[in-house]
């Protein structure tokens, strides 16, 4: 780096080379960003990676405001969310950009997964960045449940009361097992204080250490590229990859774009579209919980339904969570379900293609069904069967289907 002139200039000099003596940051620097040699033709989808990073951000610095006004008791819960709404200066600003921001996550985490599966980014060598991908979203899931019930609205109460009922369907334990994650003989004080712990504790720390986890199995391997082209495979004298550009400034610059545009769209939401038409913070949720009155429908938030829905495909209660579990579950094995010798869809067969558009439209379908309160059970398991479908019929079609030839480098 060149050496800085004067007397601060030689004081920042020296604390700069004391620091990365004892630290390495330049190192850092180097292997993670300016030295970080990324496809040079990442497109629109891989702005997912860096919004996903964006929100989580946002999710923990609002989430540290809204601890300092929130009070985990099933007396005050709901009136403190009312106080911040209300009285806390900025309050409410910071409640939207929260509550809202959790949406936002599942839409870019979802686009995020959707464009590892086009582009065939779980394939050799990045199983691990997928499986921790899939561990994030686990934990993700369990985050926002937990976050949801903190207002202690109807909605958090009664859907806490729906989705922990579900494991009194284990055999034997069932009935203890509630008990014991309730922390009382129903969802009360204990349940909520908990879940607090849980919510602003516990699962933010899992959530970042498996990030980082995840950048760090990334940067061992590399990204992939929507050709899914190996760009290690031909390297120039100094042994940096031909088809590829140093993360910084190129990519850094571009996710700052992606960041901007995103961000005024979030802010467009925040402003005048928060509760998301009730999809991201649903009326009976404004009403305190009451444990004598059961809402008439308790579906969860949009981003759980397609789960929710197939678990009401199946009448018996055990069946209905195992195939629920099952379907999030079955995410960790893609990376060995699929033996197509090539990554990204644009060389594969149509019944790549056509698999895979399937298994959005059931994922759609069903999130909609998930949401209705009289949805039809035969479509329920059609749509049900088709998501299943995609992962267990994957080796049969990626090994049979004809692929086109990968290109050695990638096409300009
Ligand atoms: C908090 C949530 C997450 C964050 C912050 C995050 C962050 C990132 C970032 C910054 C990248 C590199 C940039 C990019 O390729 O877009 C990346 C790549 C990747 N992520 Fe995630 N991710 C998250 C969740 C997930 C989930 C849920 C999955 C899949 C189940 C996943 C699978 C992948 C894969 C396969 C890659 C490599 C993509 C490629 O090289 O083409 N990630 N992630």
């Amino acid at each position: 780096m060149a050496k800085t002139a004067g007397t601060i200039g030689r004081t920042v000099d020296a604390v700069d080379n004391w620091v990365n003596e004892r630290a390495g940051v330049k190192a850092f620097w180097k292997q993670h960003l300016s030295e970080y040699w990324a496809p040079k033709n990442f497109n629109l989808w891989y702005f997912f990676g860096s919004l996903s990073l964006l929100v989580l951000v946002n999710q923990l610095l609002t989430g540290i405001f809204l601890t300092m006004h929130y009070k985990p008791d099933a007396e005050y819960a709901f009136a403190s969310i009312e106080f911040i709404m209300r009285d806390v200066e900025w309050g409410w600003l910071i409640r939207y950009m929260h509550s809202t921001g959790a949406s936002l996550f599942f839409v870019v985490v979802y686009l995020h997964m959707f464009r590892a599966l086009m582009y065939g980014s779980y394939k050799k060598p990045r199983e691990l960045v997928w499986v921790l991908g899939v561990a994030i979203f686990l934990v993700l899931m369990a985050e926002s449940f937990m976050g949801y019930v903190l207002p202690w609205g109807q909605m958090s109460y009664w859907g806490a009361q729906v989705i922990i009922s579900l494991f009194g369907a284990v055999p034997i334990v069932g009935t203890e097992l509630v008990e014991w994650i309730r922390g009382d003989f129903f969802v009360a004080d204990a349940t909520l204080n908990r879940f607090f712990a849980l919510h602003v504790v516990a699962l933010p720390m899992v959530l970042l250490l498996l990030v980082v986890l995840h950048l760090a199995a990334l940067h061992e391997v590399g990204s992939n590229n929507p050709e899914g082209v190996d760009i290690k495979a031909k390297k120039d004298a100094q042994g940096r990859p031909l088809d590829a550009v140093p993360f910084h400034p190129y990519y850094t610059v571009k996710d700052i774009f992606g960041a901007g545009v995103f961000l005024l769209i979030a802010a467009f939401i925040i402003f005048f579209w928060p509760e998301g038409g009730g999809y991201f913070l649903k009326p009976d949720n404004f009403v305190m919980a009451d444990p004598l009155v059961t809402p008439d429908h308790i579906p969860p938030v949009w981003y759980f339904t397609a789960f929710y829905a197939i678990l009401q495909a199946v009448p018996d209660k055990l069946m209905g969570v195992i195939l629920m579990g099952a379907a999030v579950l079955i995410l960790f094995l893609v990376p060995w379900l699929d033996r197509s010798p090539v990554r990204s869809l644009r060389y594969r067969g149509w019944p790549s293609k056509i698999a895979l558009g399937l298994f959005v439209i059931a994922f759609v379908r069903l999130s909609m069904l998930g949401l209705a309160q009289d949805a039809s059970i035969l479509e329920l398991r059609f749509w049900t069967l088709v998501y299943f479908a995609f992962f267990i019929l994957m080796p049969i079609w990626t090994t049979f289907e004809n692929t086109k030839p990968v290109p050695e480098r990638i096409p300009s």
